[in-house]
């Protein structure tokens, strides 16, 4: 068989299945309300514009401004003469917002995440990982040679265990999100701290879903359970809360920083980010820092939306992430749901197998600072009069 007929034989067999993922097409730029073609006008509950400054207009004017001062691109890696001062203004910044010494910009977390692993993880080394952490996550530490140890999903118990069982490494690192995109559950920081510096191991966290997210000023996960200052390095993203754009970062140590600038591969050898993004970020950074409300209306949002659900006997699963995931079981049953709640103005994913267990199919909210309460409210309408049609409700 050809390859194109392999491919298209499975490509058969996934849409089958009802499997094959839809691209929706919007028409304009992300936010509370989208136009998406063939729907109109609905309510995105779906993205991880948390902070809703996406479309946000100092941020888009910062990124204008930046095009017209630093060009379009820099058509070259960071050594050879792609820098710029802004990249290192950006990288201090997140330096200070994150409490650590230094930074280190890359295209993207998933590059940030498959930078870091190969590069400080050598043979003799050990990687100690979640099990439910990210793709990028996965991907990056089996480019590792170091020896590879995974706890169960938030055990700490486990955890333990998978540091006596690597006790003999030279240097163990210990990765996990600080919160996990499909559950909306946080780490528990402030055990894997403590364990980590009890067995000497280096904590980092992909903080993706908690920079700009939790925590009183939305420093992150850590802020958020009382241990800031006190995680050994992040990865994390530019591409949801601080602007969704696109592009990530490691930030800790001056002497980790310095190392992933000389050694690590994908830093190395692809672009730099453009100027737009990088001013675009640096303005919602200094955005964040300076404007509490955002933070504020979107951890109240979160509250109201996750107590609406509940009192109306939605399942959701439990949490103060603004990642709310609605209970559903069975795959076709999401999917069917979340195509009938688009029809009705609400944009919501359905996630099944095998992006979640088998009978663990969900609907994933998502509720950004952009919403308004009557924009919640008319999606707390339609998903609980769903919930009530496809017999989800709780008893
Ligand atoms: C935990 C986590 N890490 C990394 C990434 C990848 O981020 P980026 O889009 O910057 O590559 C994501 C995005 O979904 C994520 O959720």
């Amino acid at each position: 068989m050809s390859l194109l007929q392999t491919l298209s034989q499975e490509l058969q067999q996934m849409s089958s299945a009802g499997t094959l993922k839809r691209e929706l097409k919007l028409k304009g730029p992300q936010g509370a309300i989208v136009d998406v073609d063939g729907f109109g006008e609905v309510i995105m509950l779906t993205s991880n514009n948390y902070l809703g400054l996406a479309d946000h207009p100092g941020i888009v004017e910062a990124a204008e401004k930046a095009e017209r001062d630093y060009g379009y691109g820099l058509a070259s890696v960071r050594f050879i003469c792609g820098t710029q001062t802004i990249h290192r203004t950006l990288e201090e910044k997140i330096a200070e917002f994150l409490g650590t010494e230094d930074t280190i910009l890359y295209g993207s977390c998933w590059n940030a995440n498959e930078g870091l692993f190969q590069t400080v993880a050598l043979e003799e080394d050990a990687i100690i990982s979640d099990e439910l952490n990210h793709a990028s996550i996965i991907d990056g530490i089996r480019l590792a040679k170091a020896k590879k140890e995974r706890y169960k999903n938030r055990d700490v118990d486990d955890l333990r265990r998978a540091l006596e069982a690597t006790k003999d490494a030279r240097n163990k690192l210990v990765m996990t999100d600080g919160v996990f995109s499909m559950e909306g559950s946080l780490a528990p920081l402030p055990e894997m701290v403590e364990l980590t510096r009890e067995h000497g191991a280096f904590l980092v966290v992909d903080d993706s879903h908690g920079t700009g997210v939790l925590g009183k000023t939305a420093r992150g996960t850590a802020e958020e359970l009382g241990v800031f200052g006190k995680i050994d390095a992040y990865t994390s993203t530019l591409g949801k809360a601080l602007g969704g754009s696109h592009g990530g970062f490691t930030t800790g140590p001056k002497v980790l920083i310095e190392y992933l600038r000389q050694k690590s591969r994908p830093y190395l050898f692809s672009n730099t980010l453009p100027p737009a993004v990088v001013m675009g970020s640096i303005a919602a950074i200094d955005l964040v820092q300076r404007d509490h409300s955002f933070v504020t209306r979107l951890r109240e949002n979160t509250q109201y939306f996750r107590a609406q659900l509940t009192q109306h006997g939605v399942p959701v699963r439990e949490g103060i992430h603004p990642i709310v995931p609605i209970l559903i079981g069975d795959t076709a049953k999401a999917i069917t749901m979340s195509n009938e709640l688009l029809t009705r103005g609400v944009y919501v994913s359905g996630f099944g197998f095998p992006v979640v267990p088998q009978g663990a199919a969900r609907l994933r909210c998502q509720i950004s600072a952009a919403h308004t309460r009557e924009h919640l409210d008319r999606a707390i309408g339609a998903i609980v009069e769903l919930a009530g049609k496809y017999d989800v409700l709780a008893a």
